[in-house]
């Protein structure tokens, strides 16, 4: 039996997870109201809730796991990419936790750990697992990825953005309409209500699979200036149509390039997965191309969309399986690669 503990604290939200046996035992996230006046994560202070949060979070993970700490045979932590002094915490916790119960550490890149959340399984009969190869749309706040899924630890970016990400661009357009941050679900729950065709904004045309999303942004706020000349009433009125308008744009760019590099690497088992993944627009349009081209797909469960740690824990199974352990003089990295 091997269960492993995650750790997750490469932004805002403080997370642990019991994985055991692939199956996952517990999931308690924490998240910093405290960025919301900000309109963004403030670096500074998402380091201070993680020290306030890590403990009572990983207490949580344990009781509602059923397990004491002795039960435990690895715990697996973020080591990046994230921002610096929150991933420090997560790291250092890690070590002290090792290094107490005298049992092995492994790190894990927080971007893998999105495309291994559809591994985790819900009871030991669930095999409902992805196939491999198989592409993974990884759409979050700071990345837009097409990849290339080989096996657990084998992944391929076949395309990214140029610029902003996805979650950037529905934060971004919905901070000029005064809809708070994080906007994406804002714009979401509007878009149900309003009309998809009702604006037009650009799309851009870049060659292969690669993403941008600055020019949509740039022309998101240009229209909004001007017609706020002619009534400055304008977004309150229009609220849901440019909500469902700019949805219907963001998904159109994303599920195009997607469809180009399945077709052209023949690839049939494409899953979603980041923060943007829990947009409705979006797993919609993924059912539809199920329908269309007799894709394969996976969509995550809500509860692994944004930051959590059984994705850090499921990650830290297989390499658990691997013997892939870390020295205790690892360090976190702010930047890097799948
Ligand atoms: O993966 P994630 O939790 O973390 C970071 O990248 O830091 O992704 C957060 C992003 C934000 O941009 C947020 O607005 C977006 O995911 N997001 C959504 C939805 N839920 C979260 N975007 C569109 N529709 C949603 N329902």
């Amino acid at each position: 039996m091997i269960t492993i503990l995650g750790i997750e604290s490469s932004c805002d939200d403080t997370s642990a997870a019991v994985i055991r046996d692939g199956v996952i035992l517990s999931n308690v996230i924490a998240g910093q109201a405290v960025h919301e006046r900000y309109g963004g994560v403030v670096p500074e202070l998402a380091s201070r809730a993680h020290q306030q949060n890590i403990i009572p979070v990983v207490h949580d993970a344990l009781k509602q796991a059923g397990i004491t700490k002795e039960d435990i045979s690895a715990v697996a932590f973020t080591r990046g990419p994230g921002l610096l002094g929150s991933l420090l915490v997560g790291t250092s916790f890690a070590k002290g936790f090792s290094s107490a119960l005298n049992i092995p550490m492994i790190e894990i890149n927080h971007l893998q750990a999105h495309v291994l959340a559809h591994f985790i399984k819900e009871d030991e009969h669930d095999t409902n697992q992805p196939e491999f190869p198989f592409l993974c749309l990884l759409v979050s706040g700071g990345n837009s990825q097409i990849i290339l899924v080989k096996s657990y630890d084998d992944m391929e970016i076949v395309g990214q953005t140029i610029d902003d990400a996805a979650g950037e661009a529905f934060d971004k357009c919905a901070k000029v309409m005064g809809l708070g941050y994080p906007g994406g679900p804002v714009v979401d729950r509007l878009a149900k209500l309003g009309n998809p065709d009702r604006f037009k904004f650009s799309k851009p045309h870049i060659a292969g699979y690669d993403y941008s999303f600055s020019g949509l942004k740039t022309s998101f706020l240009y229209f909004l200036r001007d017609e706020l000349k002619k009534d400055d009433g304008f977004i309150e009125k229009n609220k849901e149509n440019l909500c469902a308008s700019l949805q219907k744009t963001i998904i159109e760019i994303l599920m195009d390039k997607l469809y180009h590099a399945a077709k052209d690497l023949q690839i049939k088992e494409v899953a979603v997965a980041g923060g943007v993944s829990a947009n409705s627009g979006l797993r919609a349009a993924f059912e539809e191309y199920s329908r269309r081209y007799e894709w394969k797909i996976h969509i995550p469960k809500f509860a692994y969309t944004t930051d959590n740690a059984a994705m850090v824990a499921i990650s830290g199974y297989y390499k658990y399986l691997d013997s892939q352990f870390c020295a205790p003089d690892v360090v976190p990295y702010a930047r890097v690669s799948i």
